[in-house]
């Protein structure tokens, strides 16, 4: 069985686009493959979030993660700082990371332009702590975005030189996994391509009815088609597409049909939507609410999550320790 490792940073509520793009493909896998899914509060570090949210934030992403459908008693969900040996890995690989290339490292650079107030070592380093994260479990896969596969490619690179460097076979060479044909991607109601915390326009999973049917009532539209089969702008596209996602097939059929032949009625369609949106968010939210008041679940699930992980994780620096040269007497 093939295992796979990823991390989800902790940083603010999923959205239809988390929901559709990763997790549910997420969801699936966990029953296919050996799973390793933490919360990255470490790397999350690196942007100073006031202590006083951090711990919150992290109960906030495992809440909404199994209320989604991933499963503690199938998948390792753990939080990534009760994994101190990621930590230790970290250290021993940053041996062999050399300055230049985390420096010329795409994140890196983006962070440095857009904070250069904040330009830590953590940062620097945020490379060689993501290859810890998944070669501690020697993972086969990573299901990652497009912006991680430089840092996947790093994870590889780091993989292969500890294998050079010591003469071993120990260190595999993980993988993105991108889901083939699968991946869905969720524009935003906006007229923009992608639906994105950082683009503002997310239609959230612990969102209320009514600021769903707020949200989508002010999706941008246009005057209408004004000839039968007319191509459609972008932003009437975006509302199809949201709707092929989320609405039954004929539903989406009924309003394609309308359009072509000039009937449509972009109010009917998004009142049809919003309502659509809500089947799919109501018994997620319910579930956040109701993994949030039971006192001790959220405990008892990373307590579980962190003990599996470490035996993967202890096997693997027992191994790496000794392939370096650090023996017990
Ligand atoms: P955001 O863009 O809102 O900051 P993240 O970068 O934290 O979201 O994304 C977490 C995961 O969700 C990634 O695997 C990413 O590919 C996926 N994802 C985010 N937005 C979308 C979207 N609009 N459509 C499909 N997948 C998405
Ligand atoms: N860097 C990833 C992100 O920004 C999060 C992450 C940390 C991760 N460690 C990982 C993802 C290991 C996959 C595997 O989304």
């Amino acid at each position: 069985m093939k295992t796979v490792v990823s991390g989800i940073r902790p940083t603010g509520q999923l959205h239809l686009g988390n929901y559709f793009g990763a997790l549910k493909n997420f969801v699936k896998m966990q029953h296919d493959a050996r799973c390793y899914f933490f919360i990255a509060d470490y790397h999350s570090l690196t942007t100073h979030p006031d202590p006083e949210h951090l711990h919150g934030n992290v109960q906030n992403a495992l809440a909404e993660y199994l209320a989604a459908g991933l499963d503690p008693e199938v998948a390792t969900i753990y939080v990534q700082s009760d994994l101190p040996q990621t930590a230790e890995l970290s250290l021993l690989l940053s041996m062999h990371a050399y300055i230049g290339e985390l420096e010329r490292t795409a994140s890196f650079k983006e962070k440095v332009r857009k904070h250069p107030e904040n330009v830590n070592a953590g940062l620097l380093c945020y490379p060689v702590l993501m290859a810890s994260d998944i070669l501690i479990h020697r993972a086969d896969f990573v299901p990652v975005g497009k912006d991680q596969e430089q840092h996947l490619e790093m994870t590889r690179k780091f993989a292969r030189r500890f294998n050079t460097i010591y003469g071993v076979d120990y260190f595999p060479e993980s993988m993105p996994y991108n889901f083939g044909q699968e991946l869905t991607k969720v524009p935003g109601l906006d007229g923009s391509g992608k639906m994105g915390k950082s683009e503002g326009n997310g239609i959230y999973l612990a969102d209320t009815d009514e600021v769903i049917r707020k949200k989508v009532m002010k999706a941008v539209t246009d005057q209408g088609p004004t000839e039968p089969n007319q191509p459609m702008a972008e932003p009437i596209a975006n509302i199809f597409t949201i709707m092929k996602i989320v609405s039954p097939e004929d539903t989406y059929r009924f309003f394609l049909d309308k359009y072509n032949a000039c009937e449509i009625r972009y109010g009917d369609m998004k009142k049809q939507l919003a309502e659509d949106i809500i089947k799919v968010v109501t018994p997620i939210r319910d579930r956040i609410a109701e993994i949030k008041s039971r006192q001790g679940y959220l405990h008892e699930v990373v307590t579980a999550g962190a003990e599996r992980a470490r035996l993967s994780a202890d096997e693997t620096m027992r191994a790496v320790r000794e392939i370096m040269g650090i023996k017990p007497f």
